[in-house]
């Protein structure tokens, strides 16, 4: 473990797509800095400060004072130019270098003695990396999809299902109105979490996620014998990476080296196939990035403060290459090389799943 000797100055930054409750992550980490007598020094646009981008930026309690209802992040993120994939030249140098060892650089000539970095699981792994290049660094989980290991929940998820439920919750009138069915897609890339919380609270009648493989004509059933009860409505929540039993997850954009892909259209897809084999005028509605968008929830806002402070703890007991977790009623730790590459996905036996079939919602299998 790399245990810096004395603590001056740490840094923070934000990495991957942004999350509700990442300003309350910086506001906590820069106060309990300060009143350590420690120097904060805000990190932009993932690592761009040091490879040619927004200079670092001095974080004091003027520039953290407000911002913990703020959405999106003051420091700036990006999902793109992972350092460990990218080559850069900066102005003055004669060849193109590989970004990792001009952050690793650029920390060292900033005199900074931590880094906190805020991210969901591409973020950790490229903190996990650059702690074996020998940068004292602590992660804190984010993503809206609270698809990560070890950490029972991450700020920007309540936001995303408060912003999801709403929108389902006003589906159900215009559907009802026009006697339709209307699918939604959320967000949710290799776990359903938004769906299935959002789809039960919002009282959609099939709810479809990556951990369960559907069959469209079991869900085209379970609509159907709701139409024979007389209910001439009906409201679907699709997560953007569920998956038919037999084929793979819908892109819009595909798949390349070095990169993801966008997911999305699966919704349009279970759409199309509803309208075309029931005769059911169907719509579709995709929520995007409306979910990682706006001030987060109470629950947000604490969540993010209670994870800044608790890196902050970490950082002054030494625990560098940890990431914090949240084990209610506590918060807590674990060593960044075990959550690398993992997955938190939604237990299919487990009691959310089973309420909602008992509540007669279907899954299509
Ligand atoms: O990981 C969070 C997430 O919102 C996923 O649900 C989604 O697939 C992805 O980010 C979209 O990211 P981008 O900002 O690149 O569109």
């Amino acid at each position: 473990m790399i245990q810096p000797r004395r603590i001056r100055r740490i840094a923070i930054n934000t990495g991957g797509g942004d999350a509700p409750g990442l300003n309350a992550v910086i506001r906590a980490v820069t106060l309990a800095s300060i009143n350590r007598g420690w120097e904060v020094l805000g990190i932009c646009d993932g690592y761009a400060s040091f490879l040619g981008g927004e200079p670092l930026m001095k974080l004091t309690r003027t520039a953290v004072r407000g911002i913990a209802s703020l959405g999106g992040t003051i420091l700036g993120t990006t999902n793109k130019g992972n350092p460990f994939e990218t080559q850069v030249k900066l102005p003055g140098m004669r060849r193109a270098r590989l970004a990792a060892d001009l952050v690793v650089e650029g920390i060292h000539k900033a005199r900074i003695d931590g880094v906190i970095a805020v991210g969901g699981d591409g973020s950790l792994s490229i903190a996990y990396k650059l702690m074996q290049m020998g940068v004292p660094i602590i992660g804190v989980p984010k993503t809206i999809d609270n698809d990560l290991m070890y950490t029972s929940v991450t700020f920007g998820f309540d936001t995303a299902v408060q912003t999801a439920t709403e929108a389902l919750d006003k589906m159900h009138s215009t559907a009802a109105a026009h006697e339709r069915v209307m699918v939604v897609e959320v967000m949710g890339r290799h776990a359903g979490w938004i769906a299935l919380n959002a789809g039960i609270s919002g009282s959609c009648h099939v709810i479809l996620i990556p951990e369960i493989p559907f069959d469209i004509t079991k869900v085209c059933e379970h609509l159907d014998a709701r139409r024979k009860r007389g209910r001439h409505y009906a409201i679907v929540c699709v997560a953007e990476g569920a998956v038919t039993r037999t084929g793979g997850p819908v892109y819009r954009t595909p798949k390349a080296k070095g990169c993801e892909g966008r997911l999305g259209g699966i919704g349009e897809w279970v759409a199309q196939e509803i309208e075309r084999r029931m005769g059911w005028e169907t719509r579709t509605l995709v929520l995007g990035h409306l979910q990682r968008g706006g001030s987060p929830s109470t629950f947000d806002r604490l969540l993010g403060l209670r994870y800044g402070a608790a890196a902050v703890r970490l950082a002054a007991a030494g625990l560098w290459g940890h990431m914090v977790t949240f084990n209610p009623p506590n918060m807590g730790s674990i060593p960044l090389e075990e959550i690398a590459q993992r997955t938190k996905r939604v237990p299919v036996d487990g009691d959310t799943v089973l309420t909602a079939r008992e509540l007669g919602i279907g899954f299509g299998d």
